[in-house]
């Protein structure tokens, strides 16, 4: 089928938390925006209006492969132009993975002030038993908005790179969610990290979560009695109710205080939903977060039990840093290289480059821009990243277009990864985990840590890959992926009105 959804994306007013009234941004007038809701080969349709009138804006469907459509991955400067006040762009594109996901303004800076909401991808096949499904978003909160947060960010009066502390968790939006339990029923719960810096520790007191879903990726059933989700995870679990309705029970989200810099005493990092079984029962106080385990989501197995991918082809190697630059604010590096978005969006640059056989052994960082970061794939090769986390900070690394397999994960301050791109061979990849290997397209590295990832460059297009925690973002810390660019030369098909976004009536961006 094709789904279509008309969002005008506009300026509304909100207080998600009960206190600081503010602007947040708002589709068709409303926020929270809309949920999307999609089948398995269905085709989605977004026509997108632009009313904010002084911001541009652009839409990513975040974990979506955008197989064969990789100039509708939304992220801007990468794989288009931002849409700019006053204009139109759609969004057009089929789907071909169930799960749990979400959507996002790319443009840099703007999703925390609200445009972001769940994207569900339903499964007529679904391999898990379940009687009613409940869709729920974790999220952090600001009461100002990016305008004034983001400058003050990027200063060389915070010459640590501080990043601005949350002022809320919320659930669903809000901090009063409650969730009326039908006893004895198998509740299947979709849950999604849209927030914009912390992770998140969830649990349900009294009740396990069997957890059956990663970032689309079915699992084995892997019961816990907590999950942790970073920004821009997602996961399904399932909850059995219970059979007895004398009492209710508390659902929170406790926002990763190890995250911040401070935390301010007025801060609860909490936000409580209540499991309500009886309108009369009291709703009482949750325990403390450390009377819960989260489980380590590399223990997972994916259920189609894909075996290690073969050694690699290649292997990129990213150190992760932090640092100032000569104008006093803090950058975020991978191999000391700040990502600054080019002037055209690298896709257009690949589509108007000279086409040769060679091309994609040619192409480099003087077609693409050092500054972006570019790192070209040759069209099914295996691609291995290993990431090594110099920084004090934990940090969720996503990849547009795939997911990757996680073959090691160290714990905080192990250093980094001892093998090198010359040490493709190394056989023990799996010492910390079990085959087959998870799989995700979110990905936490604890500080002063490493992780190792594998991929087949199977798709081709042009990737982002990024610390999901947008001050980071903004601070520099991205890669661009450049996947069988002469495959997108002779193949992709893009629409003319595509590139109208780069044509600009406001004069304020640069007409390409
Ligand atoms: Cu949620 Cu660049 O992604």
């Amino acid at each position: 089928a094709t789904v279509v959804y008309d969002f005008n994306v506009s300026w509304a007013a909100a207080s998600p938390d009960g206190l600081a009234k503010r602007q947040v941004i708002g589709i068709n007038q409303q926020w929270p925006p809309p949920r999307i809701d999609a089948q398995v080969g269905d085709r989605l349709i977004v026509n997108l209006l632009n009313s904010l009138g002084d911001q541009d804006t652009s839409l990513h469907f975040h974990g979506l492969f955008m197989n064969g459509s990789t100039h509708m991955d939304g992220s801007s400067m990468v794989t288009q132009c931002p849409i700019p006040p006053g204009a139109s762009f759609t969004y057009n594109f089929t789907i071909d993975q169930p799960g749990t996901y979400w959507y996002h303004s790319h443009a840099q800076g703007q999703y925390p002030d609200g445009l972001r909401g769940p994207l569900i991808i339903h499964d007529p096949k679904t391999p898990f038993q379940y009687d009613q499904e409940l869709v729920l978003t974790v999220s952090d909160w600001y009461h100002e908005p990016m305008s004034v947060l983001q400058p003050r960010f990027m200063s060389k009066y915070n010459p640590t790179g501080a990043e601005p502390i949350p002022n809320a968790a919320l659930m669903n939006d809000t901090q009063n969610l409650t969730i009326p339990m039908i006893p004895e029923r198998t509740y299947s719960f979709r849950m999604a990290n849209i927030g914009a810096f912390a992770g998140q520790y969830i649990w349900i007191e009294g009740h396990n979560m069997t957890i059956v879903e990663m970032d689309g990726v079915y699992v084995h059933p892997t019961e816990t009695s907590m999950i942790y989700l970073s920004a821009a995870q997602r996961c399904s679990f399932l909850v059995k109710a219970k059979r007895e309705t004398s009492r209710n029970f508390p659902m929170i989200a406790s926002m990763d205080t190890t995250l911040f810099d401070t935390t301010p005493p007025s801060l609860n990092p909490n936000v409580t939903s209540y499991l309500l079984y009886n309108n009369t029962a009291p709703l009482p106080t949750p325990s403390p977060l450390d009377s819960f385990t989260p489980l380590d989501d590399t223990h997972l197995h994916p259920r189609d039990n894909l075996g290690i991918l073969p050694l690699p082809d290649q292997a990129i190697t990213l150190n992760i840093s932090m640092s100032n630059l000569a104008s006093g604010a803090n950058y975020a590096f991978f191999n000391n290289i700040t990502y600054v978005a080019p002037l055209v969006p690298t896709l257009y640059t690949v589509l108007s480059s000279p086409n040769s056989s060679s091309f994609e052994l040619t192409a480099n960082a003087q077609i693409y821009g050092t500054y972006t970061h570019p790192y070209i794939l040759p069209h099914h090769s295996i691609i291995q990243l290993v990431l090594n986390n110099l920084d004090t900070g934990r940090h969720p690394f996503h990849l547009h277009g795939h997911n990757f397999q996680v073959l090691h994960r160290s714990g905080p301050d192990e250093g980094p990864w001892w093998s090198t791109s010359s040490n493709l061979n190394e056989p023990s990849y799996n010492h910390t985990i079990k085959a087959p290997p998870m799989r995700r397209d979110t990905l936490l590295v604890e500080p002063n840590g490493n992780a190792v990832l594998r991929f087949r460059a199977d798709n081709p297009g042009v990737w982002l890959f990024h610390c999901h925690i947008e001050w980071h973002m903004i601070s520099g810390l991205a890669a661009t992926f450049v996947e069988a660019p002469s495959i997108l030369q002779r193949t992709l098909q893009v629409p003319e009105d595509h590139f109208s976004a780069c044509k600009r009536k406001d004069g304020k961006g640069k007409d390409i």
